[in-house]
């Protein structure tokens, strides 16, 4: 038993902020971002809207056009690290607002590497025999997060998502084939949001020390990014017997177009062989390879029995690689 992914959809909200936006708001200029990241501009989704509201846009172009209809579904996983609100899950909205009465589900915080880690989750359940059918979605409202007067982090982070619908197949050689996935708490002090939980409750004083906002060492965590990357994604390959020039798609994270470069060389790739959108929306964390991948099935990239490898690193540190044989 494996499971496919059948069905794809991804929301990017329509108001942008793009460099020179930034340029207003910090000490920063559009030739530094683009030379140093590859972001031209980013989608910030409506103050009144949570992160929910991005993951059912995305989910509902997937029931547009499937023959599965959100009654149908068993499981949701929602990678995020800005849920609605810190209880319940904002895969109980999700289940909620698409009438979803079968399933249950849950929220994961895997960093950027979240959707990762949720397709990995979800696709053990469905090759156990044990259901049918996952909704897996990687959505994130980063700018809720970021300080817009930091400039190591505001020109990075924007808002998105992705979601596939996994099903169950009996074909032995289409789907997901292997993944590989680690964590690593060295990361904690590198990248984090340390206000706002059990051990620095949102006070005052939290909210006045900014601690509810993201805060990244950038060039550490980009070096940490570059090895987590390369080695995962080599890893899978060589236990699959594939090297980079069998690969059809590398769909990595979009942390930094210097990331995907050095990834990408490592891997002896070509350009063509590189799913890369992050010019248009910079980092959305969880959401940012759902959102490629459905992107690019949309512009009929993929073709069936496609070699596809996704290759993730974010706050943890986490990091992992999920190979697909494209399957539809
Ligand atoms: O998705 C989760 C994982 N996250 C990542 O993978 C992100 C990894 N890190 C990065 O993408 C990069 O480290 C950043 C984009 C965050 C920063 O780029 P960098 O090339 O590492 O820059 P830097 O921090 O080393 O700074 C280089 C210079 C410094 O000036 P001096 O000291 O050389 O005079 C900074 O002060 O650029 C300056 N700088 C900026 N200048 C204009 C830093 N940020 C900016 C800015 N605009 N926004």
């Amino acid at each position: 038993m494996r499971a496919i992914i059948t069905g794809l959809g991804h929301y990017s909200p329509e108001e942008k902020l793009t460099n020179k936006d930034l340029e207003k708001l910090v000490d920063t200029n559009d030739e530094w971002i683009r030379v140093r990241t590859g972001i031209a501009e980013r989608s910030i989704l409506d103050k009144a809207k949570g992160t929910s509201y991005m993951a059912l846009r995305a989910a509902r172009m997937i029931f547009e056009q499937s023959a599965v209809s959100p009654e149908e579904i068993e499981l949701i996983i929602l990678a995020t690290i800005t849920p609605d609100m810190p209880v319940p899950s904002a895969a109980s909205v999700i289940q909620k607002e698409l009438g979803a009465h079968r399933c249950w589900g849950f929220d994961l915080n895997g960093g950027c590497t979240g959707f990762v880690y949720a397709l990995a989750t979800a696709s053990q359940f469905i090759e156990t025999g044990r259901y049918k059918n996952a909704l897996v979605i990687g959505a994130d409202k980063m700018s809720c997060i970021i300080n817009y007067e930091d400039r190591n982090t505001c020109v990075i982070f924007g808002d998105g998502a992705g979601a596939v619908l996994l099903e169950q197949s009996t074909e032995s050689d289409r789907g997901i084939i292997d993944f590989d996935l680690h964590l690593d708490g060295i990361g904690i002090e590198y990248l984090n949001v340390l206000g706002g939980g059990s051990l620095h409750p949102a006070t005052m004083d939290t909210v006045q020390q900014k601690m509810h906002y993201v805060y990244q060492d950038g060039k550490t965590v980009f070096k940490y990014a570059v090895k987590g990357m390369c080695s995962v994604s080599e890893e899978v390959l060589k236990r699959n017997g594939l090297s980079g020039k069998d690969l059809n798609y590398l769909i990595p994270h979009q942390a930094n177009l210097r990331i995907i470069d050095a990834v990408a060389k490592k891997l002896r790739l070509t350009p063509e062989q590189v799913i890369i959108n992050i010019e248009k929306y910079g980092n959305t964390t969880a959401a940012t390879i759902p959102l490629a991948m459905s992107e690019a099935h949309q512009q009929h990239k993929f073709k069936k029995d496609d070699w596809v490898l996704l290759s993730a690193f974010g706050a943890g540190f986490t990091w992992g690689s999920v190979l697909l044989k494209w399957a539809i």
